[in-house]
C-alpha cells in the first residue's frame, strides 16, 4: 500500500516491532491525556488564507543557530533507535543531512556520538541527560563537541521519569543486544530488568534529580556550544531560560511521556514566544504529523519544529528510506500550505494567517 501521509507509519510499526518495543516507542504518560492534545489541539487551530498571490516559487529554507537548513523541520531526540530498525541513529542521521536538516542525536542513543558523526557531513545536535556524576556529564560534552555537534539540547523535564504504564507491565528494558552507546566505556550502558519500567528504574540510579537553574550556567562552564532548554511551557521557565544564558528554547512536553495534563505544546508556544521577546529562538516540538501544524507553529512564533515519534516509526518500517520519506512528506505538505495560505517565504507566514480559540471574537461578524 502506498504511504501518503506521516501518520500511516505508525501502524505498520505496530505490525513489525516487538509489543514491548513499540509500546515503548508510542506511550505516553499515564491517562495519555496529554498524548491526545498534542494533536487535537492541532485541529482547533484554523487558517485564514491569503488569495492571489504569486506563489510559483516558495523558500523554505531557514537559519537555526547560525546553520542555514533546507525547512524548518527537524528531528527530535528519540532514545535507542536499533530496537526499531538495526541501522538505528545511522539511519536517522544519513536521511537528515541528505534532507538538509537537522538531527538532534539522544543521549541514549544506541549509536555513538562519533559513530554518527562518522556518517558523513550534517548539522547535529546533542542532547544531554545529566547524570549524577558530572564527571560523565563533562566527558560526554566534550565528546560531542569533537565530533562536531553543533549546539546541546538540555532536557529539563525529566528529574524522574514519566509513568508509562505500558513500559511498567511489559517490564521494558534494553534488549541485550544492544547498549546506550554514549555510555559503553563509562558502565553505565545496560539497563537491568526491573520489577517495573526498567528505564524508570535506569534513571531514578543515574539521573540528577537535584537539576537547577544553576546548572544551566554550569554548562556553560564546560561546553561553548550553544544550549537549547528543552522542555519549557510556561512564560515564567522562559525568562529564568534566557536569563540562565540559554540561546533557545524548545517549548517541548517530552511526547507527552512525563507528566500527564500538560497542555498540548501548540497551545503553550504563544505564551512562550511572548515571554520571550524575540531574545531567543523558540522552537516546538509534540504531536506535530502534517504540513499544516508545522505552518501553525511558525504562525505563533516558533522558529521551526522537531518531531519524534515519526522518526522511529518510519524507522521501523523502512530504515532510512523511511525517514527519509518523512522528512519528504512533511516539506511537500508545508510547501502546499505554504502556497495555499499565500506565503513566499518563512518570513510572510504571520499571526493573521491563523485563528485559534482564543481569538474568538474575531469568528464573530463585526457590529
Ligand atoms: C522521546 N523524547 C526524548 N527526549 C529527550 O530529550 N531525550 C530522549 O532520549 C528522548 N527519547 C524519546 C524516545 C521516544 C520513543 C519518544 C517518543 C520521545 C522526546 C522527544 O524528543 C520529543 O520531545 C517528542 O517525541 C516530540 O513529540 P512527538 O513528535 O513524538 O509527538
Amino acid at each position: 500500500m502506498e504511504i501518503t501521509n506521516v501518520m500511516e507509519y505508525q501502524e505498520i510499526a505496530k505490525q513489525k516491532l516487538p509489543k514491548m518495543v513499540y509500546d515503548y516507542y508510542a506511550s505516553g504518560a499515564e491517562d495519555q491525556w496529554t498524548l491526545q492534545e498534542n494533536r487535537h489541539a492541532f485541529s482547533r487551530i484554523l487558517f485564514r488564507p491569503r488569495i492571489l498571490i504569486d506563489v510559483s516559487k516558495i523558500d523554505m529554507t531557514t537559519t537555526v543557530l547560525g546553520f542555514k537548513i533546507s525547512m524548518p523541520i527537524m528531528i527530535a531526540p528519540t532514545a535507542m533507535q536499533k530496537m526499531a530498525h538495526p541501522e538505528g541513529e545511522y539511519a536517522t542521521a544519513r536521511a537528515s543531512s541528505a534532507a538538509g536538516t537537522i538531527m538532534t542525536l539522544s543521549s541514549w542513543a544506541t549509536s555513538s556520538v562519533e559513530e554518527v558523526a562518522s556518517t558523513g557531513p550534517g548539522i547535529r545536535f546533542f542532547q544531554l541527560y545529566v547524570y549524577k556524576d558530572r564527571n560523565v556529564v563533562a566527558q560526554l560534552v566534550r565528546r560531542a563537541e569533537r565530533a562536531g555537534f553543533k549546539a546541546i539540547a538540555l532536557t529539563v523535564d525529566t528529574p524522574r521519569l514519566g509513568r508509562r504504564e505500558a513500559d511498567i507491565k511489559n517490564r521494558f528494558t534494553l534488549p541485550p543486544f544492544l547498549t546506550l552507546k554514549n555510555f559503553e566505556g563509562l558502565d553505565l550502558g545496560k539497563m537491568d530488568k526491573a520489577d517495573d519500567s526498567g528505564l524508570a528504574s535506569y534513571v531514578a540510579g543515574q539521573i540528577d534529580r537535584t537539576l537547577s537553574w544553576k546548572d544551566v550556567q554550569w554548562l556553560q562552564t564546560i561546553t561553548s556550544l550553544p544550549i537549547l532548554v528543552k522542555g519549557v511551557i510556561t512564560a515564567e521557565d522562559t525568562r529564568l531560560a534566557i536569563q540562565a544564558g540559554a540561546a533557545g528554547i524548545i517549548v517541548s512536553n517530552h511526547g507527552a511521556r512525563q507528566l500527564d495534563y500538560v497542555p498540548a505544546t501548540i497551545m503553550a508556544l504563544e505564551e512562550v514566544v511572548k515571554a520571550a521577546q524575540g531574545r531567543v529562538p523558540v522552537f516546538l516540538d509534540g504531536g506535530v504529523r502534517r504540513g499544516t501544524d508545522v505552518f501553525k507553529a511558525l504562525a505563533l512564533g516558533a522558529s521551526g519544529i522537531f518531531i519524534g515519534r515519526p522518526v522511529v516509526f518510519s524507522l521501523a518500517a523502512e530504515g532510512e528510506a523511511g525517514v527519509r520519506k518523512v522528512l519528504e512528506m512533511l516539506r511537500d505538505e508545508f510547501e502546499l500550505t505554504m502556497a495555499l495560505s499565500g506565503c513566499r517565504s518563512l518570513r510572510e507566514i504571520t499571526r493573521d494567517h491563523i485563528v485559534t480559540e482564543w481569538d474568538r471574537p474575531r469568528l464573530l461578524p463585526r457590529l
